[in-house]
């Protein structure tokens, strides 16, 4: 983390998970436990019919809500999609785009991610791009290739002044819901890489000013080392944010003075 020229920011990603009746269940048992994060922004991202109840939810509390997807089209004949403005419209401020389930399972490509990213900067919204390579990519050694081509593709025609508004997550697919975290040194290795390519873009003032998050099986138990990676801003936390008790200890892991 580097409070000093950027956020840090701890999010959930809930996935296919929680109806709305149980996102409300989380929020007060999280309200009773929930610190005063000073130094972290907390984030939750939760399914898309889940988003009202979230918003009524966590009105009072100091927790952002986001979303896990969107369509890159403001409207039309996309049945069952949703568009960045409908977003915008109920008060979300953040959108995952190009998470690895979304690649592997429903088709999403470096082309489709960065038109989304396109659509969320336009409507306003923050979106956090993931990227990450899977587990043979990275014995090939192929991983900051893999990396690089993924983050330029993603940003690709994004003016300087909406990459302010971007959140890089590093998500190694083959850490995601494995309860096979990266190391330290790997996950921050990669996010340092990451700014790097943002630099080599950007330059060094809007790169260091860029939140990247790490993502795979964060927890309370690795969350305060991976955090102490100068490049670590956050986390994108899966399994764990499910859990009020365990999504506050990585926040109170992140919120250290
Ligand atoms: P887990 O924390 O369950 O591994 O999920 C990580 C993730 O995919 C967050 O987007």
């Amino acid at each position: 983390m580097n409070r000093r020229y950027r956020k840090t920011i701890i999010a959930g990603n809930w996935k296919m998970n929680k109806t709305a009746s149980e996102t409300k269940q989380f929020a007060e048992e999280l309200k009773v436990i929930l610190p005063k994060a000073k130094w972290c922004d907390i984030l939750v991202c939760v399914p898309a019919v889940n988003i009202p109840a979230a918003i009524r939810a966590f009105k009072e509390m100091r927790v952002t809500v986001g979303a896990e997807n969107l369509f890159y089209e403001k409207s039309g004949a996309y049945t069952g999609e949703v568009s960045a403005e409908m977003l915008k419209d109920l008060g979300v401020k953040y959108v995952i785009v190009g998470h690895s389930e979304r690649r592997q399972l429903f088709g999403e490509t470096d082309i489709t991610v960065n038109k989304k990213v396109h659509a969320a900067l336009n409507a306003g919204l923050h979106p956090i791009i993931c990227v990450g390579e899977s587990l043979e990519q990275r014995e090939l050694g192929v991983t900051m290739d893999l990396i690089s081509l993924q983050v330029k593709s993603a940003l690709a025609g994004v003016a300087p002044d909406k990459l302010r508004k971007c959140v890089i997550a590093y998500e190694p697919v083959w850490a995601i819901g494995t309860g096979r975290t990266a190391t330290p040194e790997q996950a921050g290795e990669v996010c340092t890489f990451i700014r790097a390519t943002i630099r080599h873009l950007y330059g060094a003032r809007i790169a260091r000013s860029v939140t990247i998050q790490y993502g795979g099986s964060m927890n309370p138990g690795n969350a305060a080392e991976l955090l102490a990676q100068p490049d670590i801003d956050g986390g994108l936390i899966g399994g764990a944010a499910l859990k009020p008790d365990q999504f506050v200890e990585i926040i109170n892991a992140a919120n250290q003075e």
